[in-house]
């Protein structure tokens, strides 16, 4: 894995580069779009400080990245800028990914919700395009612990999801309810399963065992394509577990969401969605005639600046200072937990990811709030408290938590639970 750091001149350099490229609505006669740079009142560009702040440049000019530019057919106004996600993707990709050279499509969806019903409508008309699969014959697998985008996602695609159980301490698929579960469906009737598989869940930081997933679908023979919703791990665990299972190199992987709105400090609007060539083109959108290329996306229109913003971060950092950056944050999630074994609170915690459960019955819920630690529901009853040690936690932010529960405390739980994977 490497890509290279650059200084913020040559960020600068590149970018302005990729403006340049674009048609610029002030300075060529446009009459086609129904899109201008951003309202001149509000958004001036003759700021003095615009010259050195290229992604606010970007936001200002205002690029559409309408559909998929990892596929041929680029829209003549935006190209600079549509080559840089292309390059973002492919870095995302092949660097992070393990994905072979220019094998994979992919582009900035608004989110990772976007990016997961993107897979799961991919993968539905595939198995209707390929095997007439009848949508009463797909189902989609997904654990308990899966955020609700795989929810929301069945429900709009009108495909039957299967929801796994999970142990409730160590957060691990229950494979036996996973067999089970399969087998039911296949005796109702389905015969072809999108299987999501999470590289950090929402509310514990778990990653599921694809392995031992994959072994059991590949060894009864199921039909499927897996999606790995990385929306939260995707910018974390690659660099704090390199060699684990979830790349391009594996085969029974097809599609990965990762968001760089999470751990990679973006602004709002950047999803990565990353699949495998000769995938995408089952949500063509043929009926998209102005779109040169046509639309693959399940949005439409979205701000190529959010594509600039994901490329600049990344090259801020380099490689190896994304990696120090990662490591640096599962240290400091360590260090909390030492402080939390300390108070025999009983919490989950992956050891490679930032997120922190805490059993609710271990830490009153005055200081959970205090702190606006997030529950696992709102309707009901938390189970657990969860802490996500981002950048903006300082150990000073810590230590006050800490103190508040030592004087609030008393320690219900004799262990933690963690897993070790
Ligand atoms: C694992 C996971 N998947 C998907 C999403 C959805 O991402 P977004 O809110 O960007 O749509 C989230 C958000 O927290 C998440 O944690």
């Amino acid at each position: 894995m490497y890509w290279p750091k650059l200084t913020s001149d040559k960020i600068k350099k590149r970018v302005t580069a990729a403006l340049n490229e674009n048609v610029n609505y002030r300075e060529t006669i446009i009459l086609g779009t129904p899109a201008t740079y951003l309202d001149d009142e509000v958004f001036y560009n003759d700021a003095p400080f615009l010259k050195n702040a290229p992604f606010l440049s970007t936001l200002i000019a205002n690029p559409n990245h309408i559909g998929c530019h990892t596929l041929n057919g680029a829209e003549r106004i935006f190209k600079g800028t549509q080559e840089l996600e292309k390059e973002l993707i492919k870095l995302c990709a092949e660097q992070i990914f393990g994905g072979k050279a220019d094998a994979q499509d992919g582009y900035v969806a608004s989110g990772g919700t976007e990016a997961n019903i993107e897979a799961m409508w991919i993968y539905r008309n595939y198995f209707i395009s390929k095997y007439k699969a009848k949508i009463n014959e797909i189902g989609v697998i997904y654990s308990e612990d899966s955020h609700y985008s795989l929810s929301k996602g069945s429900n709009i695609l009108n495909i039957n999801p299967i929801m796994i159980s999970v142990e409730k301490n160590n957060r691990k698929l229950i494979l036996p309810d996973l067999k089970k579960k399969v087998e039911s469906a296949l005796a109702k009737g389905k015969k072809y399963f999108i299987v999501n598989m999470n590289m950090s869940t929402t509310m514990f930081g778990s990653v599921d065992d694809i392995d031992k997933v994959t072994e059991f679908l590949n060894k009864s023979k199921i039909i499927y394509k897996l999606h790995v919703d990385a929306a939260f791990g995707g910018f974390i665990y690659p660099f704090s577990k390199p060699g684990n299972s979830f790349t391009f190199k594996n085969p029974n992987i097809t599609s990965f969401t990762i968001d760089a709105h999470k751990m990679l400090q973006t602004p709002y609007g950047t999803g990565i969605f990353l699949i495998r060539k000769d995938y995408i083109q089952y949500v063509k959108t043929s009926e998209a005639q102005y779109v040169p290329g046509a639309d693959h996306t399940l949005c439409g229109s979205r701000s190529g600046a959010n594509a600039v913003a994901v490329w600049m971060v990344l090259h801020n950092h380099g490689s190896e200072g994304w990696k120090t950056k990662m490591k640096s944050l599962v240290d400091r999630t360590t260090d909390v937990c030492c402080l939390l074994d300390e108070l025999g609170i009983r919490y989950f915690r992956n050891k490679n990811i930032n997120i922190i459960a805490i059993h609710a019955s271990d830490i009153p819920a005055a200081v959970a709030e205090k702190y606006f630690l997030v529950a696992d529901s709102h309707e009901n009853e938390p189970q657990w408290w969860k802490i996500v040690v981002m950048p903006h936690i300082t150990m000073g932010a810590i230590d006050s938590f800490i103190q508040d529960l030592k004087s609030e405390h008393k320690p219900k739980g004799k262990s933690k639970e963690k897993t070790t994977r």
